[in-house]
């Protein structure tokens, strides 16, 4: 079982994921977690090249080809073995951050941006992606509040965020058996509530 989950800046996603793999365990499912990009030494280097702030001149489909070059290697190296193993593999975003982000954001063609994403990951389909949604400004002004995590992308205008958002949406009402979107906004232990309730019932089924 692979899942993904997704959203605009400021979503959730990274504090919520280690509190659902910890509950996923305790129901004895062996769970492994990653992000994107990253999760290997090599996507470890593209990611930081992909968000250093001072690298404002980066081409839309350079920074594209970049996320797929982090991806192929994620995918080949940890995510496929891990799914041959039989375990449950927890993305903290995949495939869909591209369309969502390079396709919808950066206003490339769409069809073009699939393709490549076909390639770096051979196919490789989530089972289940789950849609943490949010406000976009909400969102931008929660992580403003920690300077750590500021990147690149963070520093794009409001409006490319507000294209990524309008895209997710459009993403679930293309596949809606893969997508499931949890709201964001409600107090944490609600979203966290939602998440589980998601998953085990993807996992039960
Ligand atoms: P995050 O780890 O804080 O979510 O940051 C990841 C950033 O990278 C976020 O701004 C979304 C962006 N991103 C893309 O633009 N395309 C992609 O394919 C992926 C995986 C992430």
């Amino acid at each position: 079982m692979f899942i993904t989950l997704e959203g605009p800046e400021g979503s959730g996603k990274t504090s919520h994921i280690p509190r659902l793999v910890e509950y996923l365990r305790e129901q004895g499912y062996v769970v492994f977690s990653t992000r994107e990009p990253g999760g290997t030494n090599i996507s470890e280097q593209i990611r930081d090249i992909l968000h250093d702030v001072k690298n404002v001149e980066m081409n839309p489909r350079a920074e594209t080809l970049l996320y797929q070059a982090a991806r192929a290697q994620i995918v080949e190296q940890v995510i496929k073995p891990r799914l041959a193993n039989g375990e449950v593999v927890i993305s903290d975003r995949y495939y869909d951050s591209t369309i969502a982000y390079q396709g919808y954001g950066h206003q490339q063609n769409l069809d073009e941006v699939r393709a490549l994403v076909k390639y770096a990951t051979g196919g490789l389909t989530p089972d289940l992606t789950i849609l943490l949604d949010l406000d976009v400004e909400e969102g931008l002004k929660r992580k403003k509040n920690n300077a750590e995590e500021w990147n690149r992308m963070d520093a794009l205008k409001v409006e490319f965020h507000q294209r990524v958002r309008a895209g997710y949406l459009e993403l679930v009402t293309q596949e809606p058996n893969r997508w499931l979107v949890v709201n964001s906004a409600q107090k944490w232990e609600a979203v966290q509530e939602d998440l589980k309730r998601a998953v085990m019932g993807r996992l039960e089924k």
